[in-house]
């Protein structure tokens, strides 16, 4: 029987990112869950979301960290579930998640209230939260389902690992696996073996740092960690003229199925689909912005349209 591919990256995550010890048993979770939802007929999509901390010092006071609010993935999330996906999400320590996300910038206790009979009990109030009943009722079908496995992260060296294990886990259900790279991953790291231990010294003079590249995770994970699956990945700049010629590089050098392109001011009314035959722009009328119509459905019943095309034509 031939060796797997050891890629060159798997050496480099093994030597300069130091693995989560639960990772195994993370691996081992997301694999039973995929197998679970897999036999019942079920997609399982892989969700990353939120950024990524990266130290400074091996004992961390201070680290690089990037924008990213997680809204994007956790919003994916609920619309990934509506269609009938189970959720795998990966995702930020304490960035938005799937349902709270409504909630997250109210005061809990400005949310409750002594009710009427004066027994001491507390109730919620529905006028600071109109839509709680509703959200909660989604909540409850989810989490009875086991339709969601939460699994967080906080390094860069965390994410990597977790979204290695995850990729190789999720490798048994071949094309129903989806991967749905939304996080924003730092591209800059400096390696365990240069980092100093103690916090670094500000009376020591300015700072100076140089940063390794980090390995782009998304080569193994299409050609050897999950050759078979629909692979998503998310393409950001600032700059909106060389938006869409980065994607389709990205597109070239990976191989694999779309890139979801976004410019960082636009991100919630605008984004362009990218595949290596199509180009479709995913577009919010002020109207609809108005209305909370949420970018994140369109995007959702866009790819999930061609996930399913994707697996009549493996199956072909
Ligand atoms: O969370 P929000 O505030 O809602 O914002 C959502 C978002 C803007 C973060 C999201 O829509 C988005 O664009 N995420 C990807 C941002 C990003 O890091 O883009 P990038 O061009 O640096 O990376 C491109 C792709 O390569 C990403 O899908 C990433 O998963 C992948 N990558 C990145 C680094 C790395 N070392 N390996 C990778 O595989």
């Amino acid at each position: 029987m031939a060796e797997p591919r050891i890629s060159s990256i798997d050496g480099k995550l093994a030597e300069e990112f130091a693995a989560p010890a639960h990772v195994k048993e993370v691996k081992d979770k997301m694999a039973a869950f995929a197998q679970r939802h897999a036999e019942a007929g079920r997609c399982v999509v892989l969700i990353t979301s939120g950024g990524t901390k990266v130290p400074l010092e091996s004992r961390t006071v201070r680290f690089l960290d990037n924008f990213s609010s997680g809204r994007r993935g956790a919003s994916s999330a609920e619309y990934f579930l509506d269609s009938g996906y189970a959720v795998i999400f990966l995702h930020r320590h304490r960035s938005l998640y799937p349902y709270t996300r409504m909630f997250s910038t109210v005061n809990m206790l400005d949310t409750l209230q002594f009710s009427a009979s004066d027994s001491g009990e507390v109730v919620v109030n529905q006028q600071v939260l109109p839509n709680i009943a509703k959200v909660l009722k989604r909540y409850r079908e989810v989490t009875n389902g086991q339709l969601l496995l939460p699994v967080d992260f906080s390094t860069l060296s965390e994410y990597l690992h977790l979204l290695k294990a995850a990729a190789q886990a999720l490798s048994t259900i071949g094309s129903k696996a989806m991967f749905y790279l939304a996080a924003a991953v730092s591209d800059f790291y400096i390696p365990a073996s240069e980092m100093p231990e103690h916090k670094i010294q500000s009376s020591n003079g300015p700072l100076q740092l140089t940063m390794n590249m980090v390995p782009k995770i998304l080569s193994p994970l299409v050609k050897d960690w999950a050759p078979q699956a629909f692979v998503i990945s998310f393409k950001l700049e600032t700059d909106a003229t060389i938006l869409l010629e980065k994607a389709r590089r990205a597109l070239d050098t990976y191989r694999h199925q779309a890139v979801v392109a976004n410019v960082l001011d636009s991100r919630r009314g605008y984004v362009v689909v990218v595949t290596p035959s199509t180009q479709d722009e995913v577009v919010l009328s002020k109207e609809e912005m108005k209305n909370e119509v949420e970018i994140e459905e369109r995007i959702v019943t866009n790819l999930t349209a061609a996930h399913a095309q994707f697996i009549t034509q493996q199956a072909g």
